[in-house]
């Protein structure tokens, strides 16, 4: 008996449980989330054991509470103005920190302050705040006897770095120019409170965009020509990115800071590049180096990783591109995308999805393929990818290539999916109709939403937003052909 529960715990440490480090961002920006009790069972039923929250929302942290799971609870950069007044601060800290701090409450770790606030697209908005607000919350954590165990920290873009290109080796990493001085007092800042540098690391996107990017360089699988920096040979652009860091905070004195990679991964749709297999590619070789601890050349060791990201979120922004929207290793419904093995260890296999989902009916919207005049269908169009998800109709996207009716009813499904199969949402001016058949069509899947009581877009009341959108843009803003 003793020796089958031996080997049972032998077992199970071997192949089951824990995967010891990684962790992963859980966003919430969709218009259907799952149950956050959902979620965290599908933390745990597949071993993840760290989770880095965007903000301190109750009912996450209500779920969390009493899983052991490590947390990064997350300040949103439009509350850092806020956070300059310390008074403010010790008051955020209260009720989205110490609060949770007891037994069977929140294990928080790690409090960010703001989200990449000296991205340049920003133009400077955060600059002045960011650093106010991060003292004010370590403080606050230091006062309130926490400041040992939770740590602040700011999760910067790896813009606040020179990347290597061609000549621009990681060596010769520096903070960029506009924001060097900042930089210095933050890393010493956080140094002095034993708090870690987080930056956000995207090989993706450094292929994104850029068609000379050497493409294999992304990758972990070898390169043919590495770059080459005072001996050292980059086969991948995650080690150079990061080692760049690496330089830049020897610069100014800190080069044994701790750095934590807080977003990494891989999109699955939205563009030419954003696919299953590239996913698959890169978390197969990046995971078991992970798991291996062989570091970076300037860094070797164990590395702090959280995975971007959990889920899919159609509605996050697609100002950086339509692949935003497409990062989960789960699908919307918490559907696994593709094997993986988050320990590294090269048994991939498909995740645990999220169990008991909820669907809306089996019922779909499609095109009537008696409507008579079809002037109006690209109006139609615009109208629901404006305010419903269309990013799989893009160039190099899964549902790219489908003929014109059938984008026609890629968006009218989309949309009314989106309003929770309203009867009024699937009109179109009488071009469309709801249908029972699955119209899936080959690579593309037209789906079915998931029904739940955390649905934050409530459904759009139709009329009224067509005659605002008529009226103040005549028509509507996409280009979407047809
Ligand atoms: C912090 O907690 C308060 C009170 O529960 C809540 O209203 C607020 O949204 C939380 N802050 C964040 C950033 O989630
Ligand atoms: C930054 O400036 C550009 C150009 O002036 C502008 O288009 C953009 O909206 C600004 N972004 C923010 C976040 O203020
Ligand atoms: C930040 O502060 C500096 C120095 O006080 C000032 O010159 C600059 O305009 C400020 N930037 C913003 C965006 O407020
Ligand atoms: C940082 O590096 C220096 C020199 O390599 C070493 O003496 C020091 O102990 C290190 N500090 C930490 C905190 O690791
Ligand atoms: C519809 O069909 C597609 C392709 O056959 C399939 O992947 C999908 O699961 C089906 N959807 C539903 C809700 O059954
Ligand atoms: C397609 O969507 C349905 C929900 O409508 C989901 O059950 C199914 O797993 C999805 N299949 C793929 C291959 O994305
Ligand atoms: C379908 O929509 C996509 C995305 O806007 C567009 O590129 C394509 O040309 C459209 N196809 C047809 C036949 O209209």
């Amino acid at each position: 008996m003793l020796w089958v529960l031996i080997c049972l715990v032998v077992i199970m440490g071997f192949f089951g449980g824990d995967v010891e480090g990684l962790g992963v961002n859980w966003g919430t920006q969709a218009t259907h989330k799952l149950p956050p009790k959902t979620v965290v069972q599908m933390l745990k039923d597949n071993g993840i054991q760290k989770v880095k929250l965007f903000d301190a929302d109750q009912s996450t942290m209500s779920a969390l509470a009493g899983s052991n799971i490590e947390v990064m609870v997350a300040i949103p950069n439009d509350q850092l103005a806020a956070m300059t007044d310390y008074s403010t601060a010790k008051n955020w800290v209260q009720r989205n920190v110490t609060r949770y701090n007891f037994d069977g409450g929140v294990n928080i770790k790690y409090v960010a302050v703001g989200n990449e606030p000296f991205l340049t697209s920003y133009n400077g908005s955060f600059v002045n705040l960011t650093f106010p607000a991060l003292k004010n919350i370590q403080n606050a954590l230091n006062e309130a006897g926490v400041g040992d165990s939770i740590k602040a920290t700011v999760p910067q873009n790896a813009d606040v770095y020179q990347s290597p290109s061609n000549n621009d080796v990681p060596s010769g990493g520096s903070f960029r120019s506009d924001i060097s001085d900042l930089m210095a007092e933050i890393i010493q800042f956080l140094s002095q409170n034993n708090a870690p540098f987080t930056v956000n690391i995207y090989p993706f996107l450094s292929l994104y965009g850029n068609d000379n990017f050497p493409f294999n360089y992304a990758f972990f699988d070898g390169v043919t020509k590495p770059i080459q920096d005072n001996g050292i040979a980059y086969t991948n652009v995650f080690d150079a990115n990061f080692d760049t860091l690496v330089s830049a905070l020897k610069k100014v004195g800190y080069s044994n800071l701790t750095v934590i990679v807080g977003e990494v991964g891989w999109p699955t749709d939205g563009d030419k590049n954003a696919n299953i297999n590239n996913a698959f590619r890169f978390y197969n070789g990046f995971l078991p180096r992970l798991a291996s601890n062989t570091g970076t050349p300037l860094r070797t060791g164990y590395l702090e990783v959280y995975l971007f990201g959990l889920i899919d979120e159609d509605a996050k922004s697609v100002q950086p591109g339509d692949f935003e929207r497409h990062w989960g290793l789960f699908r919307y419904d918490g559907q696994p995308k593709f094997p993986i093995d988050l320990s590294g260890k090269g048994n991939n296999q498909y995740l645990v999805g999220a169990k008991d989902v909820q669907y809306l009916s089996q019922q779909w919207c499609t095109v009537n393929p008696n409507a008579g005049d079809l002037s109006k269908l690209a109006d139609n169009i615009n109208f629901a990818c404006t305010f419903a998800d269309c990013t799989p109709l893009g160039y190099g996207s899964s549902c790219n290539g489908l003929d014109t009716n059938g984008n026609a009813s890629y968006a009218f499904n989309v949309y009314y999916q989106t309003q929770n199969q309203a009867d009024e949402a699937c009109d179109f001016n009488g071009l469309a109709m709801v249908t029972s058949q699955n119209i899936s069509q080959a690579n593309c899947n037209f789906t079915i939403q998931v029904a739940t009581s955390y649905s934050s877009s409530r459904p759009v009341p139709l009329l009224a937003l067509t005659l605002l959108m008529l009226l103040i843009f005549g028509t509507f803003g996409f280009d979407f052909g047809g």
